[in-house]
């Protein structure tokens, strides 16, 4: 099975993701991803985040280049040995951050985006939607990159509505705006629930 994690950025689901990795709840021998992942893929795109004035377009096909080698080098293999696999970020990301750099460039920009990775993404079983509003989300971020605004979140989120509005029974909402403890809890009772 394969479990993602997705929200806007502040939305505190990296801490979560840690914390089932340090929890009992998660079989033995789960895989622990992210993507950006860590590799020369994640480091271009990385060097794409850093650069205010990358190309959207090119910057999408960086990430779809990442997400690739991905599936291909560790998720695949892992959910092949029948492993779980529990991804801080993963194809959603893509929908919707992408889905709002691109929107001056195409007139449905996060179809544009679902439609390069259709004919050969593996979908999530289970993605926890972590949900805050934008404005809070970049205040505890710190607005440290260039997709940090509010009013870029704000677009992001949106767009993450839209997913879980089109497939309501993959979305487990989290509500993460509660004190960090309490996200952590209720995140560690929806896997133990989900498993
Ligand atoms: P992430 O590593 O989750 O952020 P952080 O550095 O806060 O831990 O992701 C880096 C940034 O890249 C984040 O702002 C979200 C963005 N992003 C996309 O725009 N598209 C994508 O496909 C992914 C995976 C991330």
């Amino acid at each position: 099975m394969l479990v993602t994690l997705e929200g806007v950025d502040g939305s505190g689901k990296t801490t979560c993701w840690r914390a089932l990795q340090e929890s009992a709840v998660v079989p033995q021998g789960t895989t622990f991803t992210r993507e950006p992942t860590d590799s020369w893929y994640g480091d271009a795109v990385r060097d794409s985040i850093a650069d205010d004035n990358a190309d959207p377009l090119a910057e999408l096909f960086l990430y779809t280049a990442d997400h690739a080698a991905h599936i291909t080098n560790t998720v695949t293999p892992a959910l092949d040995r029948g492993d779980l696999v529990v991804s801080d970020r993963y194809s959603d990301s893509r929908y919707a951050y992408q889905g709002a750099t691109l929107a001056g460039r195409f007139e449905r920009p996060m179809r544009f985006v679902q439609g390069i990775h259709e004919p050969w993404t593996r979908p999530p079983d289970v993605t926890l939607y972590f949900d805050i509003d934008p404005e809070t989300g970049a205040k505890r971020s710190g607005a440290a990159n260039k997709f940090e605004t509010a009013a870029y979140l704000e677009q992001v989120s949106d767009n993450y509505e839209r997913l879980i509005e089109a497939e309501r029974e993959r979305f487990v909402r989290i509500d993460a705006s509660q004190s960090r403890e309490t996200v952590k809890a209720t995140v560690l009772d929806a896997v133990e629930t989900l498993l």
